[in-house]
């Protein structure tokens, strides 16, 4: 059996209490397997956010448990998800989240510097990961010298650097034109097929087509969860 880098079990996730408390995730269990490239989908407030930020170890469930890579973070500390997050996920966010007064390779080469990797591997790695996603003449522009396209493509850099178990993605085309969703999704394509685990979160169809596996989410639950490859599924047009 190939490892699982994500195992969630049982997952819930409260907001508030008492007369307030409302649950956004109510009961998941879901198992994605080294390699897999997975979309999450589902209508607005079914708790697509609710679970990125699980998966992402940027929050705690309720109740149920979480393995990434098989380590439990369900009951971690705030100190020990972020060395996790470090460790484990390189995200990509809808709004690229790059700092604007750094070039290219200094956001890239960020999360090496919160993992203690020395000055000269880290600028390295940086550059090496621009060249992947093609930026390799962009390594000393500043972000607002660069398409939007173009800044998302440092942000899958920075995503890349730390050669995480999981990528993981949050809407990563949804401020992007159709053509530089399409240079971004062909990225992502680009590194699941030389073996990197993928999780897409997204309203976009198009971009949920490309994953291998959908997931749907209503309601707090997972509604479907269908392989999308060579045409096993008979999805409606
Ligand atoms: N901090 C919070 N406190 C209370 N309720 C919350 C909180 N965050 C989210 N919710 C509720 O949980 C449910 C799921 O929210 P979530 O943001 O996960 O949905 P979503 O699928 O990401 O929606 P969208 O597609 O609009 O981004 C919604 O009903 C929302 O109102
Ligand atoms: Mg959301």
């Amino acid at each position: 059996m190939s490892a699982s880098v994500i195992e969630l079990r049982g997952v819930r996730k409260t907001y508030g209490t008492g007369d307030t408390a409302f649950e956004a995730l109510r009961g998941v269990d879901l198992t994605i397997g080294e390699g897999e490239y997975v979309a999450v989908v589902g209508p607005s407030g079914s708790g697509k956010s609710t679970l990125m930020n699980l998966l992402g170890c940027l929050d705690v469930p309720t109740a149920g448990d979480y393995l990434l890579a098989g380590e439990d973070v369900s009951g971690m500390t705030e100190t020990q998800l972020a060395e996790v997050r470090n460790r484990r996920i390189g995200f990509v966010f809808q709004q690229f989240h790059l700092l604007a007064s750094k070039p290219a390779w200094r956001n890239v080469e960020l999360p090496l510097v919160y993992a203690g990797v020395a000055r000269a591997e880290r600028r390295e790695r940086a550059v090496a990961a621009l060249e992947r996603v093609g930026l390799g003449d962009r390594i000393d522009n500043r972000p607002g010298q660069m398409s939007g396209g173009q800044q998302q493509r440092v942000a899958v850099a920075r995503a890349l650097v730390t050669e995480p178990a999981l990528v993981l993605a949050d809407e990563p085309t949804g401020n992007l034109d159709s053509r530089s969703s399409a240079d971004v999704m062909a990225l992502l394509d680009e590194l699941n097929a030389a073996g990197r685990t993928v999780v897409v979160i997204t309203h976009d169809l198009d971009v949920a087509a490309q994953a291998h596996r959908n997931v749907v989410i209503r309601d707090g639950q997972v509604v479907s969860d269908l392989r999308t490859d060579a045409g096993l599924v008979g999805a409606p047009t």
